[in-house]
């Protein structure tokens, strides 16, 4: 094991575990020179250069049809939405954690689920209700599989991440940019919604929030599965918010409430 990797491991390790009705593109089109020259040259002729005339203003008709017909299929005309308001929704709406004006060292701000909120999942960790019963019935599924998914870490209150960042952070000798690519600052953890959970593989322990739990029958298990049960990977490789990739660490996304929760925090607050 590397040293960021035991680091790793000792960080979370701790039992703390979104007019008119033609438009006006076809309106112009009706103005076109064909039109107008055409209604000059049918009054200065005789009968049979007003045939001529009819037939030629016939075929300038049909010439005309023929260009704007393709324009229309090559160029859709823009047509106002119900429910785009163009002059409040930005024409690019960049979403980033770095542009999260409330981050810290990449970090977004959450906050405490309401103990009311949680319940046990055993072994003394807590999730919230809905997070929890899909979390069990995700455990039950893949136990039925012969995958043995054990719990880590679930809930964190704010105290308890600012003995993990603080105090363990100190005793390594880290400053606060090195803590911060593996652990959260207080009030910036994932854990304390009471959706997020790190987990590991009981067979395979030594892999215990180390990143070659990507290795172990769990991590594949859930890698297939866990969407089923409105779970996801809160930090792959190459994640957005530039946090250590963590292949333990799952949150729950599967009611508003949790998904407000996470994807409100990576949009652009500018404020
Ligand atoms: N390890 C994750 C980033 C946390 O501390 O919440
Ligand atoms: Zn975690």
């Amino acid at each position: 094991m590397s040293n960021s990797d035991r680091s790793r491991s000792a960080n979370e390790s701790a039992p703390l575990g979104k007019a008119e009705d033609i438009p006006a593109a076809l309106r112009d089109g009706n103005k076109t020179p064909s039109n107008r020259v055409t209604s000059t040259t049918v009054s200065a002729l005789p009968l049979g250069g007003i045939a001529l005339g009819v037939g030629l203003f016939l075929v300038g008709i049909t010439a005309f049809n023929l260009v704007t017909t393709s324009r229309d299929r090559s160029t859709p005309i823009p047509i106002a939405s119900p429910n785009v308001d163009p002059t409040t929704t930005p024409a690019t709406a960049p979403s980033s954690p770095q542009n999260n004006t409330d981050n810290v060292l990449n970090h977004l701000p959450y906050t405490e689920a309401p103990t009311a909120e949680l319940v046990s999942i055993g072994g003394g960790y807590r999730l919230r209700k809905p997070a929890a019963a899909k979390f069990q019935a995700m455990v039950a599924a893949a136990r039925s599989s012969g995958v043995n998914i054990t719990t880590i870490s679930a809930f964190r209150s704010v105290e308890d991440q600012k003995r993990l960042f603080f105090g363990v952070g100190a005793a390594r000798g880290q400053q606060p940019t090195k803590r911060a690519e593996v652990s959260a600052p207080p009030k910036y953890s994932e854990h304390h919604t009471g959706y997020a959970i790190d987990v590991g593989d009981a067979a395979v322990s030594a892999t215990n929030l180390n990143q070659n739990f990507e290795t172990t029958p769990a991590y594949q298990w859930l890698k297939a599965n866990a969407a089923t049960y409105s779970f996801e990977l809160s930090f792959p490789k190459d994640n957005i918010q530039k946090v250590s990739y963590e292949p333990w660490h799952w949150r729950f996304v599967g009611d508003i409430n949790s998904l407000e929760t996470f994807y409100k925090a990576h949009n652009l607050q500018g404020k």
